[in-house]
């Protein structure tokens, strides 16, 4: 991305948002006639909802209830029955769509590749409306075919009818990022893509996000992967109801309504696991070492007879470490605590019942 668009993104968004929807509703089909009302609930009823710059905004919610329409208003592929929609400050209504669509990348949900064109021909759609030269278009498609996982010499010159679902969505993936747009719509853009490919694409997505500062509504139907993907997640119900906007921590620990704690459902604590850190509050006293201790001589009386080796530094166990990696080399240490580094030194030792105080501590300070 330009300079010039990073600065224009940040002049319109007024610091605070990049896409606002202002009581934003959506009916299908005609105009009620005269006298009758519309018998079909809006697909989108009143809705208010701000997107900030540099964001990845979750929507997540149940089949139906207007996800969908709602990114397609914001690049005006739907039409809004009421309410606005401003893009870095700036009606969409008054944006010509063609230019609207060069600014905003989408990734369509079930794809859309065009199927005459192969998959080079189609990452470089965007490319081409620009402008681009044979050169930089070329090189640009190799590289995000690359970054998506899709050799270019195995795949550039097939037809999307020669792909696997997953490998379709990963080319709309790389065709939606061909020009670093500034804003980035995705519907469901990894749902065809196998577990192990999807962790990989969300990963490597979320580097890129960060990288350019792109700013992303994404649509999902899968709870883990808005908690993993999301700065913040937008839970609606029917009518896109939002029934909580917050940081995935707070969905999972402090579910605001019946439907979120519903979604969120069972897998709660193992969710809460992924999310939450380990912090030096969750050592107790007695687990908390100085640095240069005798190593042998363990307080918690669990591990005087042990033998301590120094793990690798990709095998300790920092302070910040995910609850779920804490958990992992309690497992399969076998011990009943491991050491805690901060940097080079040992402050402390995690146990089961440490990750256990600090799912308590993650789940309330939820509440803040
Ligand atoms: N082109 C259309 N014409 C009429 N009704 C539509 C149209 N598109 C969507 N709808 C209706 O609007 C509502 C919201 O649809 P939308 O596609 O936004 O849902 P969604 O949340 O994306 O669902 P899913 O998770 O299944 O993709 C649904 O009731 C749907 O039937
Ligand atoms: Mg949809």
């Amino acid at each position: 991305m330009s300079d010039d668009q990073h600065d224009h993104q940040r002049q319109g968004a007024d610091g605070e948002w990049t896409i606002r929807f202002d009581s934003v509703s959506k009916s299908y089909g005609e105009a009620p006639a005269r006298g009758r009302a519309d018998e079909r609930p809006a697909a989108v009823h009143d809705l208010s909802l701000d997107v900030r710059p540099h964001e990845v905004l979750v929507l997540v919610g149940p089949s139906g209830c207007g996800k969908s329409t709602t990114l397609r208003m914001a690049n005006r592929l739907v039409e809004p029955t009421s309410g606005r929609i401003l893009l870095e400050g700036e009606d969409v209504t008054r944006v010509d769509p063609v230019e609207l669509r060069r600014r905003i990348g989408y990734v369509i949900q079930n794809v859309g590749l065009f199927p005459h064109r192969t998959v080079e021909q189609n990452v470089a759609t965007v490319p081409r409306l620009l402008g681009w030269d044979r050169r930089r278009t070329a090189d640009r498609v190799a590289q995000l075919l690359d970054l998506v996982g899709l050799a270019p010499g195995r795949y550039a010159r097939r037809y999307p009818h020669e792909l696997s679902g997953g490998e379709r969505q990963r080319v709309g993936v790389a065709r939606a990022l061909a020009t670093d747009p500034p804003v980035l719509l995705m519907d469901e853009p990894f749902g065809a893509v196998d577990p192990v490919g999807r962790r990989r694409l969300q990963h490597e997505f979320a580097r890129i996000q960060r990288e350019l500062g792109t700013t992303v509504m994404l649509v999902t139907h899968d709870i883990d992967e808005a908690v993993t993907m999301a700065d913040r997640v937008a839970v609606l119900s029917e009518g896109a109801h939002v029934e909580q906007l917050a940081a995935p921590l707070d969905i999972v620990a402090r579910p605001a309504t019946p439907a979120v704690a519903d979604l969120v459902g069972r897998g709660r604590t193992a969710r809460m696991l992924g999310l939450g850190r380990l912090s030096a509050v969750d050592l107790s006293a007695a687990d908390l070492r100085a640095p240069g201790a005798d190593r042998g001589s363990s307080t918690t009386g669990s591990g005087a007879a042990q033998e301590r080796r120094v793990p690798d530094p990709s095998e300790r166990v920092e302070l910040g470490a995910e609850l779920t990696d804490v958990l992992d080399a309690l497992v399969r240490d076998g011990a009943d605590g491991v050491d805690v580094w901060d940097g080079d030194r040992v402050v402390g030792r995690a146990t089961s019942a440490t990750v256990l105080q600090a799912l308590r501590r993650v789940s309330e300070a939820g509440a803040a």
